[in-house]
């Protein structure tokens, strides 16, 4: 087990810089979730941290050893791909096995190696078919398994649900959950999905331009976070933020009768999570779509002027859906508006 320290970390590819002075601690045992928008540079850290990609600057530890400059088998770090990347002439017994087999375990210590993971993950019946003939839930576990038996000190998730459709997911996603908590390795897993960000992390890592745009427990992120890109990233529907302006004390929202302290000057977005307002009949705004959830209901309220505001209501709760309404606002962030 250990933990994860990057400092100063830099990737280029010729004169790109895709990573671009990348800080990140992660603790010994921790789940750690990183997310961004698509070409963020996600799965080229993931690559820098296990060694197939050369960094131009920075540093990279495992617990107090320093890994940056050492061969991907010497980091004691394992991947899993989004692809998967299985051996597909293989079975996925040696599939599951090969990495010991490289290393030239003996044959029964493999087999038992091989055979307790394959029970762990349910994997017991397929261990003599071909990638070829699994579904792709079935892919995924065994390129999970494979890096399981290597019993690294670090696990690396490339968007390892993102090619399962949703119903699944759901279920893989609980399957990781456990597993971490059974190995009590450090987790590092990328992804774009917000939902599964919230679920799995207990820090999340959001990335901005080939930097760490803020790293926290996830309930941090969620409740106080320190820019509108943050802010828009984590929640679904994502958090609304209205233009809003400063005086160096309160920020005001047009036609609300309540203010939010801040020392910002000028034009602010005042930031709203869905579910942390209610509607009351007004004319602030008005009603223009309702989406029934089952649980809930989301309104969304239009103002000329204004972006569309999404309000999330406790299905049972929901009083007025059409017409005219107030906003009535529970807990509102403060942002600058750059
Ligand atoms: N081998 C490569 N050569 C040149 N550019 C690359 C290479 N791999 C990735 N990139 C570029 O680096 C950026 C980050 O890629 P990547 O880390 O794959 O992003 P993400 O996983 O967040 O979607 C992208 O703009 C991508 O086009
Ligand atoms: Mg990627």
């Amino acid at each position: 087990m250990a933990s994860l320290s990057i400092r100063g970390l830099a990737v280029r590819y010729g004169a790109t810089s895709v990573l671009d002075g990348v800080d990140l601690e992660v603790a010994d045992g921790a789940y750690a979730i990183l997310i961004g928008p698509s070409g963020c540079g996600k799965s080229t850290l993931l690559r820098a941290i296990a060694g197939l990609e050369r960094p131009a600057a920075g540093t990279i530890h495992l617990g107090d050893r320093r890994v940056d400059a050492l061969s991907p088998q010497a980091r004691d770090v394992a991947m899993v791909f989004q692809s998967y990347a299985l051996y597909p002439h293989m079975s996925v017994r040696r599939n599951l096995g090969f990495a010991l087999e490289v290393r030239g375990l003996p044959r029964a210590e493999i087999d038992a190696a091989v055979e307790a993971v394959a029970d762990q993950l349910g994997l017991r019946t397929l261990l003599d078919r071909l990638p070829a003939a699994l579904s792709g839930g079935q892919r995924q576990r065994v390129a999970m398994g494979r890096a399981i038996v290597r019993r690294p000190a670090v696990f690396l998730f490339d968007e390892p649900l993102s090619n399962l459709d949703p119903a699944l997911r759901a279920d893989v996603r609980i399957e990781l959950k456990k597993l971490h908590r059974r190995l009590g390795a450090t987790f590092v897993h990328v992804t774009h999905d917000p939902v599964e960000a919230l679920a799995l992390s207990d820090q999340l890592v959001v990335l901005e331009g080939g930097r760490v745009a803020q790293s926290g427990p996830p309930r941090e992120l969620y409740d106080a976070p320190t820019s509108a890109f943050v802010a828009r990233f984590i929640g679904t529907p994502p958090m609304n933020l209205l233009p809003g302006l400063g005086d160096g004390h309160v920020a005001r929202v047009d036609g609300w009768n309540r203010s939010f302290p801040t020392p910002l000057v000028g034009p602010v977005w005042v930031g709203v999570r869905p579910a942390e307002c209610t509607l009351t009949p007004g004319s602030w705004g008005q009603v223009d779509a309702v989406e029934w959830m089952g649980a809930e209901r989301v309104v969304t309220v239009v103002r000329p002027g204004f972006p569309p505001v999404a309000v999330q209501l406790r299905d049972r709760d929901v009083g007025i859906v059409e017409g005219g309404v107030d906003l009535s606002v529970e807990r509102a962030v403060v942002l600058a508006r750059l």
